[in-house]
C-alpha cells in the first residue's frame, strides 16, 4: 500500500451537488424516476467520471449499471457497493444516490492512493430500485439475484404510460461504450449505503446505524367496479359506487390496523377514479396498499385483514373487488460477516453506530440472497425521505463514506 487511501470530502460533496441537478425540482429536490431520459442522465455522468478515471464500466441485461477497480486477483469475485440511481417523482437529493455516489468515492480514494486491494471492487447502480415508475420496486437487484428475470416485465407500462421494454432498451443503448453482459455474476459481498429514510439515528444523535435486516413489504392492487352513473339522478339504492366503497375500506384498515400494532405500516399512496368527473359516480375505482411488518406472519395477517375489509366494503356497495398482490418481499436477516465489518470499521474510526432494521426495502434485501450483505444507514432531517425536503449534512455524509471505505478495504484485502 502506497499511501493511506481517504476520502476527499469535497470531491463527494460536489459529486452528490452534480448528480442533484439532474432532474431537479423547484423545490430542491429531484425527479429521476427509473429509466427516464433524466436517469439516463445521471448514469451517463457517472460512467463518463468512471471512464476518465480509468475504471471499466458495463452494464448488465436489466441495465444495472457495473463500475470495476481491478484487484490483484481478478478470478476473485468482486466485493460489490452501491446503491440506486431513480427517484421518487418528487424525490430528494440523497435517497439511492448518496449511496451510490459515496461508493464511487471509495473507489477513487482507492486510485488515488495508488492502493492495491486483493479483489476488485465494483460500484454498482441499480436498475428501478424505487418502484413508482415502473412496479416493482428493486427491478435491478431482482433480476441480479435471480428472484425475477427482465424478461418477465417486458409488457409492464409505466405510470406515463410507456413501455418498459422501449425504456429498457434505450437506457442500454444510451452507454454504447458499456458492454451488456447477462445479469447476475458471482460478487464475494454487497454493502449498501443508504439514508435511513426515518427518524432513529438523528433522534439518538448517532452517526451511522448498521443495518441487521429489513421488514417485509407488500403491495396490492385493489380495484372496486360499480355503475357509472348520473349524480344528481341516482337514488341511493340505484347506486353502485366503487368511490363508496374504496372510501369505506380505505378508512376501515387505516383506523383498524396500524393503531393496533406499532410496528405495522399501511399506506394508500395511490387512487384513481373512471371516468373522474365530477358529476359522474365512478363505474371504477383502484388504489395502491403498501403494507409493511418485521414479522411475516403478522405481514400475512395484515394483507388478509385488508382482503376482508376490501370484500366486505365491496358487497356494501353492490360493487365487484379485484385484489391482485403485485410485490411481496419477505423480511430479510442480513449477514453478520458484513455488519462486523461495518461495526469493525466504525469502532476503528472512533464512530458511534447502532444495529438497526429497515423500515424501507433496499436492493440489498435481494442481493443478500446470493451473496453476504449488509448496509450503512446515515441520519436525515426529521427522518423525512421520499419528499424533495430530504437533507442529510455534509458532516454525515463524510462520515457514512469513510466508514464504506473502510468496510471496503476489510472485504477486498
Ligand atoms: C423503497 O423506496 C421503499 O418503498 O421502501
Ligand atoms: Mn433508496
Ligand atoms: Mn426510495
Ligand atoms: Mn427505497
Amino acid at each position: 500500500m502506497k499511501n493511506e487511501p481517504a476520502v476527499n470530502p469535497d470531491r463527494l460533496l460536489q459529486s452528490v451537488s452534480d448528480f442533484a441537478a439532474i432532474g431537479a425540482t423547484p423545490a430542491g429536490g429531484v425527479n429521476r424516476q427509473a429509466l427516464s431520459a433524466e436517469d439516463r442522465a445521471a448514469r451517463r455522468l457517472l460512467a463518463e467520471r468512471a471512464l476518465a478515471r480509468g475504471f471499466t464500466v458495463f452494464q448488465d441485461e436489466a441495465a444495472n449499471l457495473f463500475i470495476r477497480h481491478e484487484g490483484r486477483d481478478a478470478a476473485q469475485p468482486p466485493l460489490l457497493i452501491g446503491s440506486h440511481l431513480d427517484s421518487q417523482p418528487t424525490g430528494g437529493r440523497f435517497d439511492g444516490a448518496l449511496g451510490t455516489l459515496s461508493a464511487f468515492e471509495v473507489l477513487e480514494a482507492l486510485a488515488d492512493a495508488d492502493v492495491e486491494i486483493e479483489r476488485a471492487i465494483e460500484v454498482v447502480a441499480f436498475t428501478n430500485e424505487e418502484g413508482s415508475r415502473f412496479s416493482p420496486g428493486c427491478m435491478g437487484s431482482m433480476a441480479f439475484s435471480g428472484a425475477a428475470n427482465v424478461a418477465d416485465w417486458q409488457a409492464a407500462r409505466s405510470t406515463d404510460d410507456v413501455l418498459f421494454a422501449d425504456e429498457l432498451r434505450a437506457t442500454l443503448d444510451a452507454l454504447p461504450e458499456a458492454e451488456i453482459r447477462p445479469a447476475g455474476h458471482p460478487i464475494s459481498a454487497f454493502v449498501e449505503l443508504h439514508i435511513e429514510q426515518g427518524p432513529v439515528l438523528e433522534r439518538e444523535n448517532v452517526p451511522i446505524g448498521i443495518v441487521t435486516g429489513v421488514q417485509g413489504t407488500k403491495w396490492l392492487e385493489v380495484a372496486f367496479s360499480g355503475e357509472a352513473a348520473h349524480a344528481g339522478t341516482t337514488p341511493l339504492e340505484f347506486r353502485k359506487d366503487p368511490m363508496a366503497a374504496a372510501a369505506a375500506a380505505i378508512a376501515r384498515i387505516q383506523d383498524g390496523i396500524m393503531p393496533s400494532d406499532p410496528a405495522a405500516r399501511l399506506t394508500v399512496g395511490r387512487i384513481s377514479a373512471e371516468p373522474g368527473s365530477v358529476n359522474v359516480i365512478p363505474g371504477r375505482v383502484s388504489f395502491t396498499v403498501d403494507m409493511r411488518h418485521p414479522d411475516a406472519e403478522a405481514l400475512a395477517a395484515i394483507e388478509r385483514r385488508v382482503h376482508e375489509e376490501c370484500l366486505a366494503a365491496a358487497k356494501r356497495w353492490g360493487c365487484e373487488a379485484a385484489i391482485a398482490l403485485r410485490v411481496d418481499m419477505p423480511p430479510g436477516r442480513f449477514a453478520t460477516a458484513v455488519t462486523a465489518a461495518i461495526a469493525e470499521s466504525c469502532a476503528a474510526l472512533g464512530i458511534a453506530s447502532r444495529p438497526m432494521v429497515s423500515g424501507a426495502f433496499h436492493d440489498a434485501l435481494f442481493v443478500n440472497r446470493v451473496a453476504p450483505s449488509a448496509m450503512i444507514f446515515v441520519p436525515c432531517r426529521n427522518g423525512v425521505s421520499h419528499n424533495e425536503a430530504e437533507f442529510v449534512s455534509d458532516e454525515h455524509i463524510v462520515t457514512g463514506a469513510r466508514v464504506l471505505l473502510g468496510v471496503a478495504l476489510q472485504l477486498a484485502s
